[in-house]
């Protein structure tokens, strides 16, 4: 297997409803998971871009959370439709998308 250029972590961690930290499963973090197993399909890039669906990043309240390396970007309340910006724009032109990073006071 070639080493990736860009390994993306997607959280897809749960907790109980009423949970005081809530969870990005609470906040749609399935399907979002899901479009980038597709989009990664559509866009054949198993030998450039891998993708990992991962246990909690941290910051629950502000998910669904994508954390991206070598660069250690972290998104925040991604949606499924912004999964398509984030391969056009980092994942193929390895430009950070400036509206979907999570914020300074929760990864920085
Ligand atoms: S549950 Fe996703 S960041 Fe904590």
């Amino acid at each position: 297997m070639p080493k990736p250029e860009k390994h993306v972590f997607v959280c897809t961690q749960s907790r109980p409803m009423g949970h005081p930290r809530s969870s990005c499963s609470q906040h749609g973090c399935a399907e979002v998971f899901d479009e980038f197993l597709w989009q990664l399909q559509q866009r054949n890039l198993f030998n450039r871009v891998q993708v990992t669906a991962t246990g909690c990043l941290g910051p629950c309240s502000e998910g669904p959370s994508v954390l991206v390396y070598p660069e250690g970007v972290m998104y925040g309340g991604v949606k499924k439709e912004d999964v398509a910006a984030l391969f056009d724009e980092h994942l193929e032109k390895g430009e950070t998308v400036e509206r979907l990073l999570m914020p300074a006071e929760h990864w920085g």
